[in-house]
């Protein structure tokens, strides 16, 4: 059975609407009926981002759902025995689900940049899963973890590389601009400069360039100089000042996602995400064994023009023609799955890495003169 819900007929769309049909969708879904969600782009993205966070976020939060499970599991063709590497363990959802696939006879290396996010998720998992070795790193290092553990090759990689619930929710760290934090964001807060400092720092033309380019932000230069603005006066230290500044300047129907976008932004250039991503990606490819397999989760254009760029690489077969996308029913039950795209390959060949490495930052945009790209 099919029903149909048209958030058409629901506008003017509100918090309280978006999460009252969210919950209706869901009691059709645990009763078994298909529902289909249609509205305009907009409402579509107004409801997904309503319900990837709570409703009275400074009480509650959400537990971390880990996105298309049986389709990475599948993609990386697990048996009894293999190692794995889980380079983005976050809370432990997908290294769990790998952990009972290898069984005790396997091993599961679990890394993850941020150290309390991994200290707590090991302390959940390893009483019950003793195979699994928890490693607080950077995945662009990846082999060096590996060679301090002794392990020289891995039969598979999975890097899951969205935004966990813990930091949005819960890192207190300023991921979410439904949330009064200071503006921090960085994964690993013991490196590199917080989001405040970039506001602070950047000029304006860089700002500008930062949220066109890695946020595909329309209001980008009123933002940038609005920043400049502001910032002469006082500096933009909390989610709330800079929440204060996308008020000023853009208008009401389009500041939700020009917040989101200009958050994204700056979280990808305050952790160095895109080359971390490209970093990472020739590190896990170098550690497979021959028919290894490379699993990956990317969740923007900009991360998946990455993987995607690994389609045309000599000694890789990518598993799928297209990336694999969430089920409808997945999507209705964890909204943060909505932009997800999993892309996997198998490697049958050695491959050069340093060709490797500029064939992908050849398809990075270059931002910024602070050498983070
Ligand atoms: C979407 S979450 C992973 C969720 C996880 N798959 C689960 O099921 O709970 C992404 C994780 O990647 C971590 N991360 C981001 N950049 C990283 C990097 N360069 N190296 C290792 N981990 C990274 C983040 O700290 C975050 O915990």
């Amino acid at each position: 059975m099919v029903e149909v819900i048209d958030l058409t007929d629901w506008r003017p769309l509100n918090v309280i609407k978006l999460r009252w049909i969210y919950h209706q969708i869901q009691e059709r879904v645990r009763r078994g009926v298909r529902v289909d969600l249609l509205g305009a782009e907009e409402d579509l993205a107004f409801f997904a981002l309503v319900n990837a966070s709570p409703l009275d976020s400074s009480k509650s939060s959400s537990p971390h759902v880990p996105v298309m499970v049986s389709e990475v599991l599948a993609a990386l063709d697990l048996s009894p025995g293999m190692t794995i590497v889980d380079a983005t363990a976050g809370a432990g959802g997908h290294t769990e689900a790998i952990a009972q696939q290898v069984g005790e006879q396997g091993r599961v290396i679990a890394i993850d940049r941020d150290p309390d996010f991994l200290r707590a998720t090991a302390r959940k998992l390893k009483p019950r899963y003793p195979w699994i070795l928890f490693k607080v790193g950077d995945f662009a290092q990846l082999r060096s973890i590996l060679n301090e553990l002794g392990i020289q090759s891995v039969h598979g990689v999975l890097m899951d590389l969205g935004l966990s619930s813990y930091h949005l929710e819960r890192s207190g760290r300023g991921f979410s601009f439904r949330r009064e934090e200071p503006l921090d964001m960085r994964f690993d807060p013991r490196e590199g400069q917080p989001a405040s400092w970039v506001l602070q720092h950047l000029s304006e033309r860089e700002l500008q360039t930062l949220f066109r380019v890695y946020g595909e932000e329309p209001w980008a230069r009123r933002i940038a100089r609005e920043v400049v603005r502001e910032r002469k006066h006082r500096p933009i230290q909390t989610t709330g000042d800079l929440n204060a500044i996308i008020d000023r300047v853009v208008p009401y129907p389009h500041r939700s996602k020009a917040k989101a976008r200009i958050y994204q932004a700056l979280r990808i250039y305050v952790n160095r995400e895109l080359d971390r991503v490209a970093r990472g990606l020739v590190e896990a490819i170098q550690a497979l064994v021959p028919q290894g397999r490379l699993v990956v989760l990317a969740y923007h254009s900009l991360e998946d023009r990455l993987v995607k760029a690994l389609k045309n690489v000599s000694g890789l077969r990518p598993l799928f023609k297209k990336p694999l996308t969430p089920s409808e029913e997945e999507v209705l039950g964890n909204p943060r799955a909505r932009s997800a795209k999993l892309r996997a390959y198998v490697k049958e060949g050695e491959i050069d890495e340093a060709w490797l490495l500029a064939h992908l930052r050849a398809v990075l945009p270059v931002v910024g003169r602070h050498g983070a790209f």
